[in-house]
């Protein structure tokens, strides 16, 4: 457990998707997880993609072997993936949904539409001591749902908030922040832990960090990109600032 009451888990697929675009091993996911965890991250993220377009299998066997703090792993309701998973028993899996043609993950997990088999799906993931998350839009009924099949965590998905954010569509914005706020403020109610994540930056982390059911924040491409101009540890340590700033 960290000394954090808001743990940062910092996502370093976008390290990968770097390397991939030429082939070869540079830049490392490793290396730069062992940076993060130097700068303060509380936890590594990476998604292993079916398509492997960024994590590869391989970085999941590195990370494992080199990191001192969990790793979430992040993957699609699959045969393969179980399997992978455990293999591998990570801190904790999240389970997000996966379309071949996306750019990212755009949507949340329908776990209310799916909640038998993913009930029977998360339950070996359990048995072998990983912390099962699901990845869900901030609704009712997908915690609901969530909390019938006894995952211990959700992820609510910022995209839509961080879009409006990105794109100064104050309405939506203040919109997509009250679901998350009563939505962060119900699971936490219904014995949930709750974390938030995708498409934060340093605008909009604070309103997020200051919600205080909020326990974890998961945040990649943008500090990746920061990364470059500010260095890995430059761009994790201003984060941690934003959110130690924002829970007072
Ligand atoms: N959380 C989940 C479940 C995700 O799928 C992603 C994106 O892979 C993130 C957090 C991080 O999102 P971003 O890279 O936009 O910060």
């Amino acid at each position: 457990m960290s000394k954090n009451d808001l743990r940062l888990g910092v996502n370093i697929d976008h390290v990968a998707t770097v390397r991939n675009a030429r082939g070869g091993t540079t830049p490392d996911p490793v290396r730069a997880a062992l940076l993060a965890q130097k700068a303060g991250a509380d936890g590594i993220t990476a998604h292993l993609r079916e398509d492997r377009r960024h994590i590869i299998d391989s970085d999941i066997d590195g990370l494992m072997a080199a990191l001192d703090i969990p790793l979430n792993f992040e993957m699609a309701a699959t045969e393969e993936m179980q399997a992978i998973a455990l293999r591998h028993k990570p801190h904790a899996v999240c389970l997000v949904p996966e379309k071949r043609e996306e750019r990212t993950t755009e949507g949340g997990l329908d776990v209310a539409a799916n909640d038998n088999a993913l009930a029977a799906y998360i339950a070996p993931l359990a048995a072998a001591g990983s912390r099962v998350s699901m990845f869900i839009a901030a609704d009712q009924a997908q915690l609901d749902a969530s909390h019938r099949i006894g995952a211990p965590v959700v992820e609510l998905h910022a995209g839509a908030y961080s879009d409006a954010w990105a794109e100064e569509r104050w309405n939506d914005r203040d919109e997509e922040l009250r679901k998350i706020t009563e939505m962060a403020a119900y699971g936490h109610s219904i014995g949930l832990e709750v974390h938030v994540g995708h498409g934060l930056s340093y605008e909009s982390v604070a309103p997020i960090a200051a919600l205080p059911e909020v326990k974890e924040l998961n945040i990649g491409h943008f500090l990746m990109g920061e990364a470059l101009f500010r260095g890995m540890e430059g761009a994790i340590v201003e984060m941690r600032r934003l959110m130690d700033e924002a829970r007072g």
